[in-house]
């Protein structure tokens, strides 16, 4: 699967997104060593912290179903929003060196990026 193919997969979880408080939806899809695709959205909580994002539920969803290897990563938001720092922890602790692809789910641009870019000097 080619990053223009994996991030139009994230473009349909970002439809699933419940993001009534931010209105900023995202939508995550990882593509896994077997060339499955995990979906995530960002999830919120009339408790503010108990909000998730996109990556993190793709991730955590991933990881339990005993998914542990993996390929890509496609990240899509309306400004191409880069991850977080609590989910740049869990992508370099879980998912290690792989392509991170950015876009803002309009076109068929994308940005890639690795964790050792976006996290340096990371903890574990
Ligand atoms: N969000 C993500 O899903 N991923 C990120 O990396 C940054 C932020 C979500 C969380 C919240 O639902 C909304 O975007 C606004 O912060």
């Amino acid at each position: 699967m080619n990053p223009i193919e994996l991030l139009k997969q994230a473009t349909i979880a970002q439809e699933n997104s419940q993001s009534k408080y931010s209105k900023f939806p995202v939508g995550c899809a990882i593509l896994t060593e077997d060339d499955s695709v995990v979906l995530g959205c960002n999830i919120e909580s009339a408790v503010y912290p108990s909000t998730l994002c996109a990556e993190r539920v793709a991730i955590y969803s991933a990881l339990s179903q005993g998914i542990t290897s993996f390929k890509a990563i496609a990240i899509v938001s309306n400004t191409s929003a880069k991850p977080c720092g609590s989910c740049r922890q869990i992508i370099y602790e879980y998912l290690g060196d792989l392509p991170i692809y950015i876009s803002d789910g309009l076109s068929d641009e994308y940005s890639t990026h690795f964790i050792k870019d976006l996290l340096p000097y990371p903890f574990g």
